[in-house]
């Protein structure tokens, strides 16, 4: 009673795994996540995110070079600004931080990528992603005066040389309002990545830290998705894709891996995966002790969002798997 199919024939050499390999990760896939604070000459570890930095413009310039010489297409530009009020100003101020860094490094590498991160949680004194009625402390924010500040968000971004717009606040009707700001304005040609399928997850933690964007009250349930919900990530990348997303993203990746495969197949967009901070520190923790192979770990993981359906991967590991995959 031998075997009539054997599988392991096709496994005997590395050429021959080589040829029939179904997945491939390339540099091309990859974003790199980057963290603008004001200042000069600054980079300062995140403790949470051994690697991970909080760059002044002069440093996000150097780093931008660096990523684009590793050949990884693009940037995510998040900003941490000097002062938060409850306007979130410095998200939507000409003079804001990501404006300024966009700007730095489209001067000094033109032909990267700059893909700016659309939202207000950073800017906020309350650290919620956007307006809340006066007085609330639930964390309950107000839909549609939020959309308006968005808006405004999105086109000093793109006037400021970002080349992708990626509104990542979770609220109603974002894409759409987005899109309209961005027309009016004459940015007819910038993308729009949303972060269709963002959930309420607690991935965020390390993030939070390197932001400083941990919401002072409350939580971000309200707006952001419950982890038990599938159905639910279709609706919402329907909804984006009628109020023209030309990019999807889903986050964070790892444990949503049944939600970028189900996005995958539900759209003819890009699907772009955000392999979180959480999901980052978990890796480093363990290769830091020596309990696990940091670039095994790390090009296993990135090719498994890929063959569960991502096109793009958002990753802090996207600057040594560009070495590691050279
Ligand atoms: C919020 C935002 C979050 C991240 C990026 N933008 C999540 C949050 O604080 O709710 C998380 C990214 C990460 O964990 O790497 N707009
Ligand atoms: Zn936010």
């Amino acid at each position: 009673m031998f075997p009539t199919h054997r599988p392991r024939r096709l496994r005997t050499s590395s050429l021959l795994r080589q040829m029939v390999r179904e997945t491939v990760i390339t540099t091309n896939d990859l974003i790199y996540p980057l963290f603008a604070v004001p200042g000069d000459r600054i980079a300062k570890e995140v403790k949470s995110m051994p690697g991970v930095y909080q760059l002044s413009v002069d440093k996000i310039v150097e780093d931008a070079k660096e990523v684009y010489d590793l050949g990884i297409p693009a940037i995510i530009l998040f900003g941490i600004p000097d002062e938060k009020d409850d306007d979130a100003t410095g998200a939507w101020h000409d003079c804001g931080i990501v404006p300024k860094a966009s700007t730095a490094v489209k001067e000094a590498v033109p032909e990267l990528i700059v893909i700016a991160d659309t939202c207000l949680c950073e800017y906020t004194s309350h650290g919620h992603c956007g307006y809340l009625q006066v007085g609330d402390l639930s964390g309950r924010v107000l839909n549609d005066p939020t959309l308006e500040l968005l808006k405004k968000t999105a086109v000093s971004q793109a006037k400021s040389g970002a080349d992708i717009i990626a509104p990542s606040g979770m609220m109603d009707g974002f894409v759409q309002a987005i899109r309209t700001g961005l027309d009016e304005a004459g940015y007819q040609d910038t993308p729009i990545m949303s972060y269709a399928a963002k959930y309420a997850s607690s991935y965020y933690g390390p993030f939070r830290d390197a932001a400083e964007s941990a919401p002072q009250f409350g939580d971000r349930r309200t707006y952001q998705m419950d982890p038990a919900n599938a159905r639910e990530a279709i609706k919402e990348i329907e909804l984006d894709i009628a109020e023209g997303a030309d990019m999807l993203m889903v986050k964070p990746a790892l444990s949503y891996m049944d939600i970028i495969w189900r996005v995958k197949q539900a759209c003819n967009l890009p699907v772009a995966a955000y392999n979180v901070s959480g999901e980052y520190s978990m890796i480093k923790a363990a290769a830091l002790n020596g309990w696990i192979d940091e670039e095994r770990v790390v090009l296993e993981t990135l090719t498994s969002f890929k063959r569960a359906g991502a096109d793009l991967i958002l990753t802090y590991h996207a600057k040594d798997a560009a070495r590691w995959l050279s």
